[in-house]
């Protein structure tokens, strides 16, 4: 239906206007019934929904109304698989129509910078790429249904030390290719409704009230058409966030905020216009909302077996010698509390309260032989010798062993951040316990984010099961026993210790977090340092292999709004069905600037029966290619040769191939009298005037060293090596030109394009 929401608006008063940019109570909006505005919901998930109908709280403390509990981020983003992300939400999307939520508060979309960010568990990855991907999909989804998305934190939010306060200090270039474009790909591809700004200063500037942040990037570049939301409590200045483009503050100040709003328009410091069209967005979307309500049948039984079938499409089986699947004939002993009280979903604002929750004990044992020892409880880390010695026992006793192991709830939460990335002390020493006496053991990790895994080397299998949703166990018992071919891939690496991690000594402490890394997180920072891993970003096991022949390009060229398309045949060599995700990098070989040794730039995941082929392709454009450079601010791709690898994760890359970029204009030239001699040798505009500055300076330096230091201490590659560093005023100060024949060949030189 089109509304006159123009005219609409002229019918508020003052008051109702700014009381349209808040909250009502926790989780609704402001209606104004005489102009028949209803108040409509929001609700916390977005793995679910977290529906609180009374003493609501935004940490999850009071219990919501019954739901299903999905597979959180830190999970479904394995499965690397943009169609079932899209069902998902669909799922999620028909639920909110059901239960009258207008908008899920998600996804979010922050990149893992460290293990130890207490949040990881709802973020998806450490690559922008996928994150992107994944989200779109999954926003779709929720769309498809005319629920809304509020995509989050927007921006920086990598940590929950200080959240509410802290500074993310970041350069343009690293927000660009690895903190914002989650965010872009997402507005781009799929226009969340709305999108909530994240509590933290970028730069100095809080979040909510960043002007570049929330109205260059967000809607002058991306396209927004939604509004942009505060995360709870996440205003400083009312009036400055307004301006600088945040339409609605959640969950509400009491009025307090209002009344500056009100304030402000009658002194004139905030043009009424500003106020207009914020509530003009807010409107839109309320309305889209009411005109779209659908009757949508759904229940919690078949989303609880959709959660289930997103859980083994997403789980990684990490290692595997030889010892997955478990056989039914076998004796097996399942050890460790969260065999029968698993570890699922995280703690705060996203907990949901699951209707049932299945255990892997119960479900493997309806399917094989199998006992069970508790070990260690999964709330606490606590060596019980009792406990110990039974377990240690009955995997003695058992052909193999299944260690249920995984980090406590304590252990990760929205609020604080770990501490170490270790589990629990009485898991390790269990587990070298029970090695002792079973080589044969598997371990099962119920984690939200990486832990160091000391004994890793001597365990056969390692299935990571995340934090699985509700029906996570069923989920792990099925892949155990083979009744799922596991195809989950990493969405993050795994590093051998924290240490390893390149924001290890920029992280959580101090009102500033320097992200010193810069553009070098995850894999981009491993495979930059050749640095060992535990697992690779994109790594993952399954029951069947897969072989990869025929790389070919439909261009050996690109240019302009070209695209490319890089098709490979993959084929099952195995002998059951499995699913393989084949993943496409690029890396630059043009040397226009320092970059990661690869990319992520597209993913497809496939079915295969065993024999069979199949051909996949991806599509690439300039984008793919291209770095974030400052100077033009804008995305740029040098003429050049890249490498496209092909891989099975990203140190598993089976076939590369070549491309040329063509067409691309080359960077402006910023030269001035502080430019070396090497700068213009290393640029073909200026190549020709850098050879003769330097052939007069070689001159010059040589005839002014003695013979005696020339034949010793200063050699010719010195003296070139020392010319190309050179900075052109230095060949006024020998005599060898002036300042105005410099700048004026300069100036000549900047015509060039
Ligand atoms: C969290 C958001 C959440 C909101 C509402 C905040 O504390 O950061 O992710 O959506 O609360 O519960």
């Amino acid at each position: 239906m089109d509304r006159d929401l123009k005219s609409l608006i002229s019918q508020m008063t003052l008051e109702e206007k700014a009381g349209m940019c808040s909250g009502l109570d926790f989780w609704h909006l402001k209606g104004v019934e005489r102009l028949g505005i209803p108040s409509v919901m929001v609700s916390d998930g977005p793995h679910g929904l977290r529906k609180q109908d009374d003493k609501a709280d935004h940490l999850g403390i009071n219990d919501s109304i019954k739901a299903v509990c999905f597979p959180p981020a830190c999970l479904s983003a394995c499965s690397f698989d943009r169609e079932l992300l899209h069902t998902f939400g669909t799922a999620v999307g028909k639920e909110a129509q059901a239960t009258d939520v207008s908008v899920v508060l998600g996804p979010a979309v922050n990149i893992k910078r460290s293990p130890l960010c207490g949040r990881n568990f709802e973020y998806y990855s450490e690559d922008p790429y996928l994150t992107g991907e994944i989200a779109a999909a999954f926003i779709q989804g929720v769309q498809s249904q005319n629920a809304g998305t509020s995509i989050k934190h927007f921006a920086a939010n990598n940590q929950e030390f200080n959240r509410m306060s802290n500074s993310s200090e970041v350069d343009e270039r690293t927000l660009r290719e690895i903190y914002l474009p989650a965010f872009e790909t997402a507005v781009k591809k799929a226009q969340p409704q709305t999108v909530m700004c994240s509590y933290n200063q970028l730069n100095g500037t809080y979040a909510s009230e960043h002007p570049w942040l929330l109205t260059e990037v967000l809607r002058d570049e991306w396209g927004f058409e939604g509004y942009v939301m505060s995360d709870w409590g996440a205003v400083n200045d009312r009036v400055a966030a307004l301006k600088a483009g945040l339409e609605l503050e959640m969950p509400s100040s009491n009025g307090v905020n209002d009344e500056e709003i009100v304030k402000a328009v009658k002194e004139g410091t905030l043009d009424e216009s500003v106020l207009d069209l914020a509530v003009e967005r807010i409107l839109r979307i309320i309305f889209h909302w009411t005109d779209h309500r659908e009757e949508q049948p759904f229940t919690m039984e078949e989303d609880h077996l959709l959660a289930q079938h997103i859980a083994e499409e997403s789980m990684i089986l990490l290692k595997n010698e030889e010892i997955l699947p478990l056989g039914t004939d076998e004796k097996i002993a399942f050890i460790g509390g969260f065999a029968k009280t698993p570890r699922f979903q995280g703690g705060g604002s996203s907990h949901i309260n699951s209707f049932r929750v299945d255990n892997a004990l119960d479900f493997a044992s309806k399917i094989g032989n199998v006992d069970y020892a508790e070990g260690f409880p999964s709330d606490r880390d606590l060596y019980d010798e009792a406990l110990s010695k039974e377990a240690i026992a009955k995997a003695a006793d058992a052909d193999k062993a299944v260690i249920f192991a995984g980090l406590p709830d304590s252990f990760e939460s929205e609020g604080y951040d770990r501490q170490h990335m270790k589990l629990p002390d009485c898991q390790n020493k269990l587990i070298r316990e029970i090695l002792r006496v079973q080589p044969n053991t598997v371990i099962v990790l119920h984690n939200g984010s990486p832990v160091e895994m000391p004994w890793l080397p001597d365990v056969k299998g390692v299935l990571e099961a995340y934090l699985g949703g509700q029906a996570g166990g069923s989920a792990v018992a099925n892949i155990l026993f083979g009744k799922a071919n596991p195809s989950g891939k990493l969405a993050e690496t795994m590093p051998i210790k924290l240490a390893d991690n390149p924001a290890h000594l920029n992280f959580g402490d101090g009102d500033k977090t320097f992200y010193q890394e810069g553009i070098y997180v995850g894999y981009r920072y491993y495979d930059a340092k050749e640095m060992d891993v535990a697992f690779p970003f994109g790594h993952g096991l399954s029951y069947t292999t897969f072989s990869y022949s025929n790389l070919a390009t439909d261009k050996t060229e690109i240019s302009g709004s070209d695209t490319l398309t890089v098709s490979v045949d993959v084929t099952n060599t195995g002998h059951i069905a499995g699913k393989e995700t084949v993943q496409l990098y690029v890396r630059d070989l043009t040397g226009s600037c320092r970059r990661p040794g690869k990319e992520l730039k597209g993913f497809e995941k496939i079915t295969l029966e065993p024999g069979e082929t199949k051909t996949v392709s991806i599509t690439l454009d300039k984008r793919s290619f291209a770095w974030y450079n400052t100077e033009i601010k804008d995305w740029y791709a040098a003429n050049g040769t890249y490498e496209l690898l092909i891989g099975a994760s990203s140190r598993d890359i089976r076939l590369t191939a070549q491309v040329q970029m063509t067409g691309s204009r080359p960077l402006p030239l910023n030269l001035h009298l502080n430019s070396t001699l090497g700068e213009l040798l290393g640029d073909e505009r200026t190549k020709e005037y850098g050879i003769r500055l330097k052939n007069k300076m070689v001159q010059f330096f040589s005839a002014s060293s003695s013979e005696e230091a020339a034949n010793s201490a200063i050699s010719d590659e010195m003296n070139a090596a020392m010319a190309l560093s050179m900075p052109l005023r230095n060949l006024v100060s020998f005599g060898l030109c002036s300042k105005e024949e410099i700048q004026q060949t300069l100036d000549e030189l900047k015509q060039i394009r």
